[in-house]
């Protein structure tokens, strides 16, 4: 890569499933500590370009440079190179994905023991301690069933944590939550991106894109409408978006 700030960089991605094309010639880049919002209606591809970016989907082509790996889709991709990444580029999904037979505890030692093969004690007392920067440290021993939802979200993000990740990505994190367990989440973003950790989100909401953003991309249809600073909630610079805005 070129620029050492440079976090991610996508150029001239497009993807297809099937038949249907669902990103349209993607290019774009974001610098170590952002916060990049990925906003749009539904179906307009937020998803899937956010799991390209660790590999959990292959684009048709295009080029993608993150966390110090550079892969070009016209290349295949080995199914090693998305786990080697996603050690890096970690990942939060909207419906938690917690293993229900596995505490809380055990959920955020799993794959730093099993995949990582990093000492269980040592694991236990870096979880512990994440645990207690999300206040869920007397939810330790407790069962994924046993929590709020909200309270499963934070164990989702204490777990990806867990590896350390220099990029974070989030798809609508706070989608079946209520306003004020959304604005914990709001609460956590904030506190990691002065971490200098990067973290891109997927959300359709407004205005939790507002509390989070450093930047932010919005797409229709597959395609960048608008790419800005947190400013461009105040001034977009695209009728779409400024549409977008009032709803
Ligand atoms: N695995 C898949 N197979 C086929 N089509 C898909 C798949 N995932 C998403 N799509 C389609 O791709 C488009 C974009 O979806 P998605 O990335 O989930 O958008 P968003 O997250 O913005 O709602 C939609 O038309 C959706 O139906
Ligand atoms: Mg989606």
């Amino acid at each position: 890569m070129q620029y050492v700030s440079m976090s991610i960089q996508l150029s001239n991605i497009n993807k297809f499933y099937g038949p249907a094309q669902v990103l349209h010639d993607v290019s774009f880049s974001c610098n170590k500590g952002d916060t990049l919002v990925l906003l749009g209606p539904s179906g307009a591809g937020k998803s899937s370009l956010l799991r390209v970016l660790n590999l959990l989907e292959t684009a048709s082509n295009g080029q993608l440079a993150i966390a110090n790996e550079s892969f070009d889709f016209s290349n295949s991709i080995q199914e090693q190179e998305g786990l080697r990444l996603r050690r890096k580029v970690g990942m939060v999904f909207q419906q938690y994905n917690l293993w229900p037979h596995l505490t809380v505890l055990e959920n955020l030692i799993e794959a730093p023991v099993k995949v990582a093969g990093k000492d269980k004690t040592d694991a236990k007392k870096e979880a512990l301690e994440i645990l207690e920067t999300l206040q869920l440290a007397d939810k330790a021993d407790a069962w994924p069933m046993q929590l709020s939802g909200g309270q499963q979200q934070r164990v989702a993000i204490a777990r990806a944590l867990m590896m350390k990740p220099d990029i974070l990505l989030f798809d609508e994190p706070t989608a079946a939550l209520d306003p004020e367990i959304t604005n914990q989440v709001v609460k956590i973003i904030n506190q990691l991106s002065e971490t200098g950790i990067t973290q891109v989100v997927v959300t359709h909401e407004v205005d939790f894109a507002r509390k989070i953003a450093s930047h932010v991309l919005y797409l229709e249809k597959g395609r960048i409408v608008e790419h800005g600073t947190r400013d461009a909630f105040v001034n977009p610079a695209t009728a779409q978006f400024a549409e977008y805005l009032t709803h």
